[in-house]
């Protein structure tokens, strides 16, 4: 496997990051920003951001960092998962709990298939903004404003409801409060507890082959604790096995936003984002000399950053040293979206360009955002074998590079949806109009989710046991 040396930082960097403020990102222009038709609003809503207490401490965004740290250096697999975008909508108790369910039941499969720990984090409380490719969209008959995501404008099918509203960046924050309350509740309060492993398998999937499968995972579990008890390991003080690590993220796309969540560590003097543990830069607002990357090379939460097909190794190279110029492990996630059929023939320059650099980065995959298409019939869709096809290709391109294939980042959702097609118990095309709900991108149901998480963790089984 590659070892990295750490650098230090050069005089420009060092320059740069004495001037930065959580403003800077203003001088530079900031690609897919809404037309705010009322600037003073705009204003209003940060300074009321401003005010108002941070959702997640600097201190746990360096846990987190560290935790990341280990993925780099091919110690643990990161699991990143969520909505593609949530919605104001479904804030109820039931819907985040199963969400959470599926990516314990997903993270159980791999820490006890690949026998290693699995960093959890969550696309939620915050990913409530959305690129889009064109301005506009067709909507039936109509040619409207693009839906931009709950925290700019409302989906509803009128030019009134796609006017882009400043407010709802606060609502989006009172939003992501209680999604995190209640996570935090679920996670330190004993739902999460490993005794609790048959509680996740919500009925609908209990009743598939993955569930059945779970099942027989869970049932080695409960054995080997009872094994535990039995040789006298006091399981009740092993706090590990009562409570997870959830942590959050989102695409930090709206800078207004950011900026109005961004605190000064009291502990450190240090910025960061406190919107949310890790924020990502997503494919297209990854501009070097845009506004996204200078607001994220001052914080110092881990970020992550995602390209297509399109990156060139000058492009990803000049990104890693503004993202990490000191070289610093779990600070930057490199997320490919690069497609099934091109991932073998684009990846592997692009890691060894890195590699060069010295960036002790984690590679994750995200299978989902370059193999979007839509039926005959106008519906958006993804083929869990395509799905499938670009995780094999990226583990295949990270073995032969001598990477860590460190994660994988997916869009699902703990309901019985019909939005991506295929799969043990297939979903087919003409299943898509059952149970569409989504309200961005096609995603993988709990069903397909666990399947691509057995899946994985075969993929990974070889290799730690190996190591
Ligand atoms: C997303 O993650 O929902 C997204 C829009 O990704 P990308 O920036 O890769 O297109
Ligand atoms: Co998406």
């Amino acid at each position: 496997r590659r070892v990295w040396c750490q650098k230090p930082m050069g005089a420009n960097t060092v320059e740069r990051s004495q001037q930065w403020s959580p403003a800077s990102w203003r001088d530079k222009p900031a690609a897919q920003q809404p037309d705010w038709p009322d600037q003073v609003a705009v204003g209003d809503a940060l300074a009321e951001l401003s005010s108002l207490p941070p959702l997640v401490f600097a201190g746990e965004s360096r846990e987190l960092k560290t935790a990341l740290g280990q993925v780099a250096e091919g110690k643990a697999f990161l699991l990143h998962v969520g909505d593609c975008a949530e919605s104001f909508r479904d804030l109820s108790a039931p819907r985040i709990r199963d969400n959470l369910k599926i990516m314990l039941q997903m993270a159980t499969v791999l820490t006890y298939g690949a026998a290693l720990p699995v960093v959890k984090l969550g696309r939620v409380a915050g990913q409530f903004a959305k690129p889009r490719s064109k301005p506009t969209e067709r909507v039936g008959d109509s040619e409207l404003p693009s839906f931009r995501g709950h925290m700019v404008n409302d989906d509803a099918a009128h030019a009134d409801a796609r006017i882009a509203d400043p407010r709802r960046m606060v609502q989006a924050y009172h939003q992501s409060a209680a999604r995190l309350n209640l996570l935090r509740a679920f996670t330190k309060g004993g739902f999460a507890d490993l005794r609790q492993v048959h509680r996740w398998n919500q009925e609908f999937v209990a009743h598939s082959p993955e569930g059945r499968r779970y099942e027989m995972i869970a049932r080695g579990i409960d054995d080997a604790l009872r094994f535990m008890a039995a040789c006298g390991v006091d399981l009740e003080r092993a706090h590990e096995m009562h409570q997870v690590d959830l942590w959050t993220s989102h695409e930090g796309l709206l800078l207004p936003y950011e900026e109005g969540l961004t605190r000064r560590d009291s502990l450190t003097g240090d910025w960061y984002d406190c919107s949310a543990h890790l924020i990502w830069i997503g494919e297209r607002t990854r501009q070097v000399d845009g506004a996204h990357v200078d607001f994220f090379a001052g914080v110092h939460n881990p970020v992550a950053c995602k390209f297509g097909p399109e990156a060139r190794e000058d492009d990803i190279v000049a990104l890693c040293e503004r993202l990490d110029p000191r070289r610093e492990p779990g600070r930057l996630t490199l997320i490919t979206r690069l497609g099934a059929d091109r991932i073998e023939e684009l990846l592997p320059p692009l890691i060894r360009a890195v590699h060069n650099a010295g960036h002790p980065v984690v590679w994750a995959c995200d299978p989902m955002h370059a193999n979007g298409l839509v039926t005959p019939s106008g519906v958006k869709t993804r083929h869990f074998d395509d799905i499938m096809r670009e995780l094999r290709g990226f583990f295949n391109v990270c073995t032969c590079e001598g990477v860590w294939p460190g994660g994988v980042h997916l869009e699902f959702t703990g309901d019985d949806v019909t939005e991506c097609v295929g799969g043990a118990e297939p979903v087919t095309e003409a299943d898509l109009g059952v149970h569409y709900s989504t309200l961005c991108d096609p995603r993988l149901n709990a069903r397909q989710s666990l399947d691509v998480a057995f899946q994985l963790a075969e993929m990974l089984r070889p290799k730690s046991v190996r190591d």
